[in-house]
């Protein structure tokens, strides 16, 4: 089975020049489904197979200056979209927030990666993981059908830090996840690199990685995709 590897290039790279060089560079076709992520500005003048957003507003249209709306991305041909990230959750992002954003997501067939994993710490044991993530999944898929939501599992702690999650913990909770909330594919993202990363691909409820700083290094995510 062919495994989802979503490139999240975060705020990154400063010119659109430099985000065309490194969407050229990235392989098209490939073991796994890539997806490329660039910043929204970026978005319409990549080429790539598969494009995803990093985020979005719930709304189509209207006074809402600044937002970016999944009717603006399908235009766009944007395929994927995260929302949560813990990166937008440290700014203030909700759990109510997030489920609008899915339902609108939804509604115009752009597939969510729905992070979850903000404010867990790297002590605490499955069991005290799984509730804050009860948390943060009840209300984000609320009157939701969840089943084409893509989950990606991130602990806080392990994002940009060079300190990944253990594999068997990972594939516990991506367990967790599909039994409890109709979710047919998790991903792994916290400092996925081309290393560690088969480690993580291996397991059979890991459906693939999010990879945020191997990802804007071609050979590493080349390498990544190929497994
Ligand atoms: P990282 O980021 O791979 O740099 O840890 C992952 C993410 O934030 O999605």
């Amino acid at each position: 089975m062919k495994k989802l590897i979503v490139a999240n290039w975060k705020l990154n790279p400063t010119t659109l020049k430099d985000a065309q060089k490194l969407a050229a560079s990235i392989k098209r076709t490939a073991k796994n489904t890539a997806v490329l992520c660039p910043p929204a500005v970026y978005l319409s003048a990549i080429k790539y197979p598969n494009l995803g957003a990093q985020d979005c507003f719930w709304q189509e249209r209207g006074a809402f200056t600044g937002q970016i709306s999944p009717l603006q991305l399908k235009n766009l041909k944007v395929k994927y979209c995260i929302v949560g990230h813990s990166e937008r959750r440290t700014v203030g992002e909700t759990d109510g927030q997030i489920n609008f954003k899915l339902r609108t997501l939804l509604e115009h067939k752009i597939i969510p990666i729905l992070c979850v994993g903000y404010g867990t710490t790297v002590e605490q044991d499955d069991l005290e993981v799984t509730d804050v993530l009860r948390g943060q999944l009840e209300i984000d898929l609320q009157g939701v059908d969840a089943a084409p939501v893509v989950v990606a599992y991130e602990p806080v702690w392990a994002i940009g830090t060079g300190q990944n999650a253990m594999p068997e913990h990972a594939e516990k909770i991506a367990i967790f996840i599909k039994n409890r909330y109709n979710i047919k594919k998790v991903l792994y993202g916290g400092s996925v690199t081309n290393a560690n990363a088969a480690q993580f691909l291996e397991q059979r409820n890991i459906d693939g990685l999010l990879v945020g700083g191997a990802s804007l290094v071609p050979l590493y995510f080349n390498q990544i995709i190929s497994i």
